[in-house]
């Protein structure tokens, strides 16, 4: 496909723009001091040179109490010079359009980090924060007004070319919007024109601030997703508004984030959200931004020529690939570093309080620490294993110029990635392994897919490096009845090696492993989201018939550990929702639990309540696993320096490997 629509270019106000791709606002938390520091400065400055037509730094804080330390400020007017310096120096070094987004989070601001209750149009309890805002007085109104408007001027003299408001995703915005945190009495609260008010407002005070010619943009949720909160229609109004109190942009995300429906996790389908910025694009003349999961060029090019939106957004796959837009627009696909949407180092890291990373791009948030230099010498390398781990380390190595032949057993390269994608909602791990392999393919990696590195190759060869990724294998517990013929491995159900899989299913292990094993069984059979929607357009069944078979699980799932806590090890971000799922298709979930036997017909079992038999057709073993790397120390006998990573060395996750492959590939 030829990316026409979105390689052109497109004026806000009077700002051309050379492209309609755009990095949208991400808190990264680089700082813990709101200052704009060199991190921030280097990962930019490799997004800026990356070919972006529209980077939005930011957020940035316009005042303490809607925010923390861990996003650069711009209340103060000491802020201006570190950041009108790297602004200058973008202008200078680049084509891009660099603007920035005014934050202020109202009740989702924690007190712990800002050292004072945060506020709020109403005191509604944030679901986020678990605290209590304090209801604004009008005169904190007019004090955040004119922080917007203060912020706003400071932005323009930093010589930012576009300048955000955010008014989504829950914050104080879009707190007054919503009758479910707004129960105002006043002129800021009822109708949906007093909710209005604040937003227009704020609006008003910015472009007062900043003159007619400066490009100032709004970011609306396209529909709030929260039970009696904006749905698309009210978002529009709210732009129309907008657009008439000032606004030249109108950038469109998904829900809050108190929404229980998922917006960027890999779940959620690519492009599934344009719909709102379609919505929004009816309502106003205004260029309108469309996001979430559209990382994938060809269908960003498609949103663009349907008229869905006049741009597009893209935070994860701006992280993961900071030269993303040039290498489309060279046509180098091979090169790509595809976003899965694992939301593991972004969106998970903040979350934690952590800086933002990356699992598939091991330099993000180092950008100046970490360089993949020429090798000083080619060494002869020889890599056994094909998962992310090996191949990080292969294609790594290959690219410092070494001479690297990687060997995998099986036909597919990828290792346990080929299990973690089978679960509902997860195939776009799938790009893990296209990604990697065409990037071993551009480095010159010589790739020998089904085959085993053996002791004799190696010894043969004589490599300068022997590396073992040779991975995991699942642990073997000892427990009566462990051997009968219905227990299987979770690691063979997601390999399909079992055909025949009961009606009555106890799964032992409540991990990631476990409990995505339990929504994928639980889940074989039901329509898929294509049939669903065949069914919906043809009007063939009944909505609410299709829904229940949309959740109606083909057989009964019980998933038991000991630990308190199941799927502990699902990162934040990800695991309501695995929650959710599991309970929408009615597996049972039985923390606390102790396996006792395995009989013919069930799984005897212990809980705080005595022991009870839990019918079973078929167990499924998903207990962990443990490291395979006989290689190693057979290599290190015959005298060859062995490198051991990933899980090989300790089993653990898909980002622990590939960082091992990356840093260890940076060292030989
Ligand atoms: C780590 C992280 C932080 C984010 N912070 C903000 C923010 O402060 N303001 C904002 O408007 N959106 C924020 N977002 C949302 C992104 O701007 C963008 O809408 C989203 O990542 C788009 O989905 P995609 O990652 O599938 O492209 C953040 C996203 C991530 C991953």
């Amino acid at each position: 496909m030829d990316f026409i629509k979105l390689f052109e270019p497109i004026t806000i106000n009077k700002t051309r723009v050379k492209n309609r791709i755009v990095m949208p606002a991400m808190g990264l938390f680089m700082t813990d001091d709101y200052s704009f520091n060199d991190r921030y400065r280097s990962f930019y400055r490799e997004r800026g040179r990356g070919g972006v037509g529209l980077m939005v730094v930011g957020p940035l804080a316009v005042d303490r109490v809607g925010s923390a330390p861990f996003m650069p400020g711009l209340f103060e007017d000491q802020f201006v010079e570190p950041l009108k310096a790297f602004v200058d120096e973008m202008h200078q070094t680049n084509d891009a359009t660099i603007g920035t987004q005014l934050f202020h989070m109202g009740r989702y601001a924690y007190s712990a980090f800002s050292g004072m209750t945060s506020i709020g149009p109403s005191a509604i309890p944030s679901r986020l924060t678990k605290e209590t805002p304090r209801a604004m007085t009008k005169e904190d109104i007019e004090t955040v007004k004119e922080a917007f408007a203060s912020a706003a001027r400071r932005a323009k003299e930093a010589g930012f070319d576009y300048i955000e408001i955010i008014a989504c995703t829950g914050y104080l915005i879009s707190q007054f919007l919503s009758p479910v945190t707004n129960r105002r009495t006043d002129e800021y609260g009822g109708p949906i024109e007093n909710r209005m008010r604040f937003g227009i407002e704020v609006i008003g005070a910015v472009r007062k601030a900043v003159g007619s010619d400066t490009a100032v943009g709004i970011r609306i949720a396209g529909n709030d997703f929260m039970d009696g909160g904006h749905t698309n229609a009210e978002s529009a109004a709210f732009a129309a508004a907008a657009q008439k109190a000032g606004v030249d942009a109108v950038n469109v995300t998904g829900g809050w984030h108190e929404t229980n429906v998922p917006q960027l996790t890999t779940n959620v389908p690519a492009g599934v959200f344009v719909y709102l910025a379609r919505g929004i694009k009816e309502k106003v003349t205004v260029p309108v931004f469309a996001s979430n999961r559209l990382g994938d060029p060809v269908l960003a090019e498609k949103v663009l020529r349907d008229g869905s939106a006049d741009r597009i957004c893209g935070g994860g796959p701006r992280i993961a690939d900071p030269l993303l837009p040039d290498k489309v627009r060279q046509g180098h696909f091979d090169e790509i570093i595809s976003c899965i949407a694992c939301n593991q180092g972004c969106f998970d890291s903040i979350f934690y309080g952590r800086a933002v990373h990356c699992v598939l791009n091991p330099t993000v948030g180092r950008e100046d620490e970490v360089r993949i230099k020429p090798a000083e010498k080619k060494k002869k390398v020889l890599v056994a294993g094909g998962g992310p781990g090996g191949m990080e380390f292969a294609l790594t190595a290959a690219a410092r110029g070494h001479n690297v032949t990687l060997f995998e057993k099986d036909e597919k390269l990828g290792g346990q990635v080929n299990l973690a994608k089978v679960p509902p909602g997860k195939h776009e791990l799938q790009k893990i392994i296209d990604s990697m392999k065409s990037r071993m393919e551009h480095f010159g990696v010589k790739i020998k897919a089904g085959a085993a590195l053996s002791e004799k190759t190696v010894r043969e060869e004589k490599p300068d490096y022997l590396v073992v990724a040779t991975g995991a294998r699942p642990i073997d517990i000892r427990v009566p009845g462990i051997d009968k013929p219905h227990v299987v491995s979770a690691w063979d159900v997601l390999s399909d090696k079992i055909a025949d899989i009961g009606k009555r299913v106890v799964i032992v292990g409540g991990s990631a492993t476990g409990c995505e094993t339990a929504h994928y069984l639980a889940s074989m059979g039901v329509p898929d989201p294509e049939a669903f929607t065949f069914l919906m357009y043809h009007n063939a069944e009944d909505p609410l018939h299709a829904m229940e078979l949309l959740h109606k699980p083909g057989r009964q799932v019980v998933v038991i550990d000991m630990v308190d806590r199941m799927a502990d090890n699902v990162s934040k971000t990800s695991r309501w929702s695995l929650m959710k799922s599991l309970k929408l298709m009615g597996v049972k979930l039985m923390p606390g639990t102790k396996l006792l036997e395995i009989t013919d017909t069930a799984v005897m079992v212990e809980t705080g309540k005595g022991s009870q038999a839990i019918p079973a057709d078929t167990v499924i073993i998903a207990v962990g696993a443990r490291s395979v790397n006989d290689l190693a120390a057979s290599a290190e006998k015959d005298g060859i320096s062995v490198i051991t990573i990933g899980d090989a060395k300790a089993p653990r996750k898909i980002t622990d490997a590939i960082r091992e492959g990356f840093e260890e590939a940076l060292t030989i």
